[in-house]
């Protein structure tokens, strides 16, 4: 385990698994991150038989190769399909519950050593709330920016003290509209853990249009505030 991340890495933009057939996305469209990604992080933070937690499991990607390098897997999937998918491929599946992620502490997870996630994302102009499936009482973004706050406040008393969370985020620009995700969500999660450092993943044969991304890294060195 090395913890010495330089701020700019490279990494092959590839994605390993095949897409569930009830997915109809480009896989270049997805989002899924590459597997490249989650190896890179778990190399670096963590070792064989660490408990590795992804409160937006999507398609299972920290999941699966949590489990391929000898971590055990343990996530949270709002969507039924991707949820009961996931664990249909994983050996350790009964790590992977359907729900909402702001109840993770329902469940009896055991405390984990390391996160590695990437929420999913909401444009400034859009009112649908993806974390709470676009129910029209949550709208908005910045309800959105407080549900986000809320779930990782819920996540840094489920990780182990001093343990370490990589969030993965894009800003995102639609026509004349830019959303700054990345300093959005990483000012509200820095209210309940402590930013150590933003990593740039420069993408190696990406999409033209997609050249790089960013990794925030956090410690849960138990700083939440009101
Ligand atoms: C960006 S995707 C994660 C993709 C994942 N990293 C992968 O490689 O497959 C975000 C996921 O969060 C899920 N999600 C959205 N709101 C949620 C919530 N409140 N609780 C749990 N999962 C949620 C979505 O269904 C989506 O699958």
């Amino acid at each position: 385990m090395n913890k010495k991340t330089p701020s700019l890495i490279t990494l092959p933009f590839k994605l390993e698994r095949e897409a569930p057939p009830f997915e109809t996305y480009d896989e270049q469209y997805s989002d899924k991150y590459p597997e490249s990604l989650v190896r890179y992080f778990l190399k670096k933070y963590t070792k064989k038989g660490d408990y590795v937690f992804d409160p937006f499991a999507g398609l299972g990607t920290t999941l699966f190769v949590s489990e391929e390098t000898g971590r055990i897997p343990y996530g949270m999937e709002a969507d039924q399909n991707r949820a009961e998918w996931v664990a249909s491929q994983l050996e350790n599946w009964t790590g992977l519950r359907h729900g909402d992620t702001a109840k993770m502490l329902h469940h009896d997870f055991p405390k984990m050593d390391f996160v590695m996630t990437s929420p999913p994302f909401m444009h400034k102009h859009m009112k649908a709330n993806p974390l709470y499936s676009g129910d029209p009482k949550k709208s908005g973004y910045n309800n959105y920016i407080k549900r986000m706050r809320y779930i990782f406040e819920q996540l840094s008393k489920l990780v182990k003290r001093n343990g370490y969370i990589i969030v993965h985020l894009d800003n995102l620009q639609h026509k004349q509209s830019f959303t700054p995700l990345v300093w959005d969500i990483g000012s509200a999660i820095s209210t309940v853990m402590k930013p150590e450092k933003e990593i740039i993943v420069v993408w190696k044969n990406g999409r033209d249009d997609y050249p790089y991304t960013h990794c925030l890294l956090f410690k849960n060195a138990g700083i939440r505030k009101k």
